[in-house]
C-alpha cells in the first residue's frame, strides 16, 4: 500500500470554474498536495498518458477532450491514497457515482468526468513521473 496517488482536474472542470471547489474537496478529505501544475496537453501527450486505452473505441474522443483545454495535474498524499481517492471521486460514469463524490458533484458524462485518479500504486508512480520531475515534488 502506497501513500501517494496522482490526479488530473480535466478540461470540462477547469473550463466551468470548478478547479477551486474540487481542490477544496480533495484537501478537506485529508489529502495533501505534494506536486501541482496548471498545464495544457498536446494531443500527442494526451495519447501517451492514456496509451493503455489506445485500442479502445473511445480513445480518439478521450485524446481530443483531454487536449481541449487546461488541466491541473497533482500528486496527492494520504494513507491508503489510491483507494481512498477513488472512493472520493466516485464511479467513472457520473451517472453511477455516489452522492457527495467529486464526479457526482462536478462531472457531466463518462467522457467529461471532471477528474482522473490513478487505479493502482504502480500507475500512480508512472503517472506522477509523466508530469513531474524530482525538483517539482516535495
Ligand atoms: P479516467 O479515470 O481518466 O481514465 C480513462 C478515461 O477514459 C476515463 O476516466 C473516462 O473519462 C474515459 N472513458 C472511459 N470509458 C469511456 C467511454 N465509454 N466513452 C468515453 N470516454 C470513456
Amino acid at each position: 500500500m502506497s501513500n501517494r496517488t496522482f490526479t488530473m482536474i480535466k478540461p470540462d472542470a477547469t473550463s466551468k470554474g470548478y478547479t477551486g471547489a474540487i481542490l477544496d474537496q480533495i484537501i478537506k478529505a485529508g489529502f495533501s498536495i505534494k506536486a501541482m501544475k496548471w498545464t495544457k496537453l498536446t494531443t500527442e501527450q494526451a495519447g501517451l498518458f492514456y496509451d493503455i486505452h489506445r485500442e479502445r473505441g473511445f480513445f480518439g474522443e478521450l485524446v481530443e477532450f483531454m487536449s481541449s483545454g487546461p488541466i491541473v495535474a497533482a500528486i496527492l498524499e494520504k494513507e491508503n491514497a489510491v483507494e481512498d481517492f477513488r472512493t472520493l471521486i466516485g464511479a467513472t460514469n457520473p451517472a453511477n457515482a455516489a452522492e457527495g463524490t467529486i464526479r457526482k458533484n462536478f462531472a457531466s458524462s463518462i467522457g467529461e468526468n471532471a477528474v482522473h485518479g490513478s487505479d493502482s500504486d504502480e500507475n500512480a508512480i508512472i503517472e506522477g513521473d509523466f508530469f513531474f520531475s524530482k525538483l517539482e515534488r516535495f
